[in-house]
Order: C-alpha cells, then sequence, then structure tokens
C-alpha cells in the first residue's frame, strides 16, 4: 500500500424524507440560491416539490437553470454562469444525477473566474474558488455526490473532459432512496455499471499489497451485482435502493483509491470519446468498453484479473489465465442480463466509427496506468468490442 492523504469534506444526509433538511443546511451560507435540474424526472417524481418547499420554509429564495442534458455540454454551464452572475447567487443546488452535479460544479468555479471556464478542463486554469454546492442526488451511478470530479462535454470541439479540484466537493449532498423510485430500468443498469467500473479502474492499477482495499471493492461491486438484480424486479424496493446508493458514493469518493496508484481510467478515457461522438449513456459505454479492456490488459496482472474472477463469480479449481477470462465473459454476460449493450452494434454505433473514436481518443494519448494506450492499442480495444 502507498502512502497517503485522504480527507473528504461532503457532508452527507442519507434516508427517506431528508430532503426536508436541505433548505436549513443551504440557509447557513445562502440566501439565494440557483438550482439546476434536468428535462423533467424532478417534476414528475415530486422531488423538485420537496426541495422548493424546505428552501421556502427556510426562506431562501431561488432561481433556476433547468434543461441539463446526459452528457452535459458547456453551453449549458456558459448559461448557468451568465444567470448566477446576474442574479448574485450564493450557492448552486444540484437536483439530479452526475450531469447536473457535474455542470453545477462547473457553473460554481466559472463563477469567480474571469476567463473561460473550459480552461479548467484543458489544464489551463486550476480551480482553487468554488460556490458552494448542494446536492439532491436522484440517481446513483458516477460518485459525483461525494467527489471533487466534474465532466463536461465541448460540444464544438466534441472534447469530453473533466476537471477535479478540492473546492468542487459538494458541501452537502441529499441521498435518499425513495427519490430514485421512478428510475427508468435502464438507467439503474447503467448506473451499477458506471459503479462498478470506477471500482474496477482503482483495482486494476497494479499497485502491490493493497488487501483492505481489494476487498472494499470487491464487496461493493457485489453489493452493487445484487442491488441491482433485486431493483431490475422491483424498483421501489428501499433496501436494495440503500445500498446501492451507498456502494455507488463509496466506489469513487476516495477511500477506495487510497493506498492506490491513482487507477487506470483508460476504459474512462475511451468511453469518454464514444459518448462525445455518439451521446451514448455513460454507463452504457463503459458495458461495451470496460470488458474489452480488460481483454486486451489481462496479461498486464493476471494474477489480478484471476482474484477479481474468484472473488466476484467464485470461479474455482482453473489456472489464472482461464479463471480471468471466464471472469471477463461472466462480467459481460452480467451486462447483457440487465439489458445494458456489450458490443457496439448492440448500441447502434457503425463498426466504421472505431476511426472516429481512435481520433478523438488520440487527442489525449497515452493513458492508462496497467498499460499505457497509444492509439493503435485504443483501435485493438474498439476492435474487441465489435
Ligand atoms: O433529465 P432528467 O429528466 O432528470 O432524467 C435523467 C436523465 O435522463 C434521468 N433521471 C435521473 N434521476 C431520475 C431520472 N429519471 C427518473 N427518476 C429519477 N429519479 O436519468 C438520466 C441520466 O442522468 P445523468 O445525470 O446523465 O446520469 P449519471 O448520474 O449517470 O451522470 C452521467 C454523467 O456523469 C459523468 C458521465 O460521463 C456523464 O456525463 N461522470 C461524472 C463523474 C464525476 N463527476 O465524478 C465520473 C463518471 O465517471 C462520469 O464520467
Ligand atoms: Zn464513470
Amino acid at each position: 500500500m502507498k502512502d497517503f492523504i485522504f480527507q473528504n469534506p461532503t457532508k452527507v444526509v442519507f434516508g427517506k424524507g431528508k430532503i426536508s433538511k436541505l433548505g436549513s443546511e443551504v440557509k447557513k451560507v445562502a440566501n439565494k440560491v440557483l438550482i439546476v435540474y434536468g428535462r423533467g424526472s424532478i417534476k414528475d417524481n415530486g422531488v423538485y416539490d420537496m426541495v422548493t418547499n424546505s428552501l421556502k420554509s427556510s426562506n431562501v429564495d431561488w432561481v433556476e437553470l433547468p434543461g441539463v442534458k446526459p452528457n452535459p455540454i458547456l453551453s449549458k454551464v456558459y448559461d448557468g454562469i451568465e444567470l448566477a452572475r446576474k442574479e448574485g447567487i450564493d450557492a448552486v443546488v444540484a437536483i439530479g444525477g452526475g450531469s447536473v452535479i457535474d455542470t453545477s460544479k462547473t457553473i460554481a468555479a466559472g463563477y469567480h473566474y474571469k476567463g473561460d471556464i473550459w480552461d479548467a478542463f484543458t489544464g489551463k486554469y486550476k480551480v482553487e474558488k468554488s460556490l458552494a454546492i448542494f446536492v439532491v442526488l436522484t440517481i446513483s451511478a458516477t460518485g459525483s455526490e461525494m467527489n471533487g470530479g466534474a465532466v463536461i462535454t465541448n460540444e464544438k470541439t466534441r472534447q469530453k473532459y473533466s476537471f477535479w479540484a478540492t473546492t468542487s466537493y459538494p458541501k452537502l449532498s441529499v441521498l435518499d432512496p425513495s427519490a430514485q423510485f421512478s428510475l427508468p430500468k435502464i438507467q439503474t443498469a447503467n448506473g451499477a455499471a458506471d459503479a462498478i467500473a470506477h471500482v474496477l479502474e482503482l483495482y486494476f492499477d497494479n499497485t502491490p499489497n493493497t488487501l483492505i482495499l481489494d476487498e472494499i471493492s470487491e464487496g461493493i461491486i457485489r453489493t452493487v451485482m445484487n442491488s441491482t438484480e433485486i431493483l431490475l424486479r422491483n424498483p421501489n424496493d428501499y433496501d436494495a435502493r440503500a445500498n446501492l446508493i451507498w456502494s455507488a458514493t463509496l466506489a469513487l469518493n476516495g477511500i477506495n483509491g487510497t493506498g492506490r496508484s491513482g487507477g487506470d481510467w483508460s476504459s474512462h478515457a475511451i468511453e469518454h470519446s464514444l459518448s462525445a461522438l455518439y451521446d451514448i449513456a455513460h454507463g452504457s459505454g463503459l458495458s461495451i468498453i470496460f470488458p474489452a479492456w480488460m481483454e486486451y490488459v489481462r496479461h498486464e496482472d493476471v494474477e489480478k484479473f484471476a482474484r477479481f474472477s474468484r472473488k466476484i463469480f467464485e470461479i474455482g479449481d482453473v489456472d489464472d489465465e482461464k479463471a480471468a477470462l471466464e471472469g471477463i465473459k461472466r462480467l459481460k454476460k452480467w451486462y447483457k442480463d440487465i439489458g445494458l449493450p456489450v458490443t457496439l452494434h448492440d448500441a447502434n454505433i457503425p463498426f466504421d466509427g472505431i476511426e472516429r473514436v481512435v481520433e478523438n481518443a488520440a487527442m489525449r494519448t497515452p493513458f492508462g496506468r496497467l498499460k499505457r494506450l497509444e492509439p493503435n492499442d485504443v483501435r485493438k480495444i474498439l476492435e474487441l468490442c465489435a
């Protein structure tokens, strides 16, 4: 295990009915906020009313930025920054999933920056100041509710990039499992694939002696799988939601990255190119790319891949290479069984689109820690997705 410093400043309020606590928490730092949300689900499931009632009862005023789309775009961020400055708000309240939270984080950072906030994504500007961010989480997937990362697509350049800043951790996140009962099954499945991918990006980063982290990782993956299977049968199962939600948060709130080398993140880089070009849901992109990446790089650490297979799928008495391959096959089958795509064809992405994805990814290659990937490696991984 490597030396590390771990600090996570986000306060989490977890449980049914806890959205009512938001207003009093916000009031401690803000009199007027920008509320940011997506394309309607929070109006349909009552979460919007719960949030605004809570703000009202604590005398917090608000202005609204609705309409954030999945794979959120930079122009929406610019709209939000302009509105936030015009209205003189004190904090941003994100009501939604990763797309809404990341848009909110970027607005909160851009509010203070005189230049173009896209600079934060290209490395030209290091975010050091941000408005306070509050989150009401409605879909569990990204871990954005308890980390300092944000991912935005620059729709002009087709770059889907991220930034990370200590000032971008939400001040408070409300995680109410009942707010996720309304999720369509495919969104629950997308979220599960993303949470699993976060665990695996960290798990396969070639750091020796990480037993406690590996055990945590495997526990998270088994819990995500088990809870997802229950939820696909009964979307309103409170305990399964609760377990899935907290698993997805723990997957990327920093705990699971302690003592490691930072993770591999190649599958995420390739997926971000895929979703920048084809606007596919992030979880669905990962269910295609991740198994292919595993197959391509497994010889870099076949023992660890075999451990994954044994711990997750109880694959028994075979050698490491066979166990590794069997685990990858079972993971792919599990994705398929929960309704996710596992090939480019499943997601209606043409095989001849591979070159576009390679070209897009090449803006950032080489990447990856377990194996450094060059454009030709990315091409070969995508060919395994055919
Ligand atoms: O727009 P609405 O109507 O709200 O519908 C959303 C959206 O269509 C719907 N939804 C959310 N909560 C719901 C609901 N529908 C019914 N009931 C509810 N309770 O779900 C759809 C997807 O929402 P989105 O926010 O896009 O999902 P997710 O949380 O998976 O976020 C994905 C984005 O986050 C990025 C991804 O790349 C992608 O852009 N990521 C962010 C990370 C981070 N900040 O740490 C890390 C990740 O690896 C990831 O890259
Ligand atoms: Zn992800």
